[in-house]
């Protein structure tokens, strides 16, 4: 009869155990009965970057990296972004379930009342400087929802959770436009919520008091299938980062202005930064073999390409790519385009790139359309987090109710010297 367990044999001490195997997991605290010597600490799993440590059990997303499937609560990425919309994607993320039509209506009129910001927070936003980066301003104007809302402490009311859930969904994207008004100084638009969660931050963003203004439907369409593909990732560096910093009980606000602060990296949503600056470098066609070989010698990185998880392509970038081409039809082409088509089949052909199952993620074409729908550069890794704020919630809401999550507190295997005698500074 199979037996789910798996033995382990300490060939220090000869010593045989037996670990219990559960969804293809060991605990690795039950490594720590293997020991030497009995007041030994026992033994530990090393593993820098978490590169094969699960430290939760989630419902929420499932990602199978060399199939390239993704599915929010089990529903397959391609028909949510066909068929849904980005706030009842956030309802199925948040609540784990399709809305009925009742609920879709309770839960977009719960968020269109929220999105109106505090004076005090519209004053901080003003006192930036004209030029500061967007994602420094929403990772402190984030933080200071915290000092506005200081009832969001009570984690464990599932009231007060709940609401400090609509005013950030509500609030993030008027956030985003007026940073984006102060940069280029013009008066802010307050939130049109007659409007759908889109065509709100684009009203709020580009309006001049135009008599004929009208958002565009199918730009407004195509950023929402681009929030519906950016909701959710499972456990990445600013998801861990949303649930490490929220194990502490903080209250929601900080979490997830550290959770944007992990999002901001080039390595992470501020790829998509990178991809546009790397594009407008390798400016035409022509030196794209150039490029590739500084890449392949290791002096640069093809941004947009690769994923920890996904070995395959990235099914979001597969959908971002037909987007491109809709949104394209009513803006101008964006020249770019030509250059990223041709990067994508010259390095999809490249050995170097096949050997490491390196393929285009999400962040490959979506600054081609951020671009096309005339947002600055700056502002891509902004369209990133607005999204994903509803992942970050999700995820935090499970770690609370989780009863197997304490306090997250990696262990270290420590290298350093001990036991030093300290010397005054004039003997050293
Ligand atoms: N260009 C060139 N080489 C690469 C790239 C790339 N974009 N990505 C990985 N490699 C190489 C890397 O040098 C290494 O080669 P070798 O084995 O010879 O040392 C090998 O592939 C494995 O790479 P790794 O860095 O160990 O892989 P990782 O899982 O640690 O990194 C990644 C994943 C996404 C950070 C990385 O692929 C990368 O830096 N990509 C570019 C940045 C990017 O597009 N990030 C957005 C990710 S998707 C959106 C999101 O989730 O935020």
């Amino acid at each position: 009869m199979r037996k789910d367990t798996l033995a382990i044999t300490d060939n220090r001490t000869g010593k045989t155990y037996e670990i219990p195997i559960e969804n293809d997991t060991i605990r690795a605290t039950d490594l720590r009965q293997i020991k030497v010597e009995p007041d030994d600490f026992g033994m530990m799993s090393y593993d820098p970057a978490y590169m094969n440590t699960a430290a939760c059990t989630s419902r929420i997303t499932y990602i199978d990296g060399d199939k390239g499937i993704l599915e929010y609560r089990g529903y397959p990425i391609e028909q949510l972004a066909e068929q849904s919309t980005y706030l009842e994607v956030a309802y199925l993320l948040l609540y784990g379930e399709l809305p009925s039509k009742e609920r879709l209506d309770w839960w977009v009129y719960r968020i269109r009342r929220h999105t109106f910001l505090h004076q005090s927070l519209i004053e901080s936003i003003q006192a930036f400087r004209y030029d500061a980066h967007p994602m420094g301003i929403l990772i402190s104007s984030v933080a200071a929802m915290s000092t506005l809302y200081p009832e969001a402490k009570n984690v464990d009311d599932p009231d007060i959770r709940e609401k400090q859930i609509w005013r950030i969904l509500g609030m993030v994207p008027t956030i985003a436009a007026f940073a984006y008004r102060h940069r280029i100084g013009r008066p802010f638009n307050y939130p049109d919520n007659s409007l759908s969660y889109t065509a709100n931050l684009l009203y709020m963003m580009d309006y001049m008091n135009q008599r004929d203004y009208e958002v565009h439907p199918i730009l407004a369409k195509a950023l929402d299938i681009l929030f519906i593909l950016h909701a959710d990732h499972e456990q990445n560096c600013s998801t861990s980062t949303m649930r490490g910093v929220g194990s502490s009980r903080v209250d929601p606000y900080c979490a997830l202005s550290a959770a944007t602060a992990a999002l901001y990296g080039p390595l992470h949503g501020g790829a998509n930064e990178a991809v546009l600056r790397m594009l407008q470098d390798i400016g035409t066609a022509a030196n794209i073999p150039r490029f590739i070989e500084r890449v392949k010698k290791g002096e640069a990185r093809l941004m947009g390409f690769g994923h920890r998880i996904y070995k395959n392509y990235d099914p979001r970038a597969k959908i971002i790519r037909q987007i491109a081409h809709e949104v394209f039809a009513v803006t101008q082409s964006n020249p770019m385009l030509e250059i990223a088509v041709e990067l994508e089949r010259i390095a999809l052909q490249d050995e170097y790139f096949i050997a490491r199952k390196l393929y285009p993620n999400v962040d490959f074409y979506s600054g081609l359309i951020y671009q096309a729908l005339r947002f600055p550069i700056e502002y891509f890794p902004f369209l990133f987090a607005i999204p994903r704020s509803v992942g970050w919630l999700a995820q935090w809401l499970e770690m609370l109710d989780d009863p197997e999550q304490k306090i997250a507190r990696p262990r270290q295997v420590y290298l350093g010297q001990r036991g030093l005698n300290y010397l005054p500074i004039n003997e050293r």
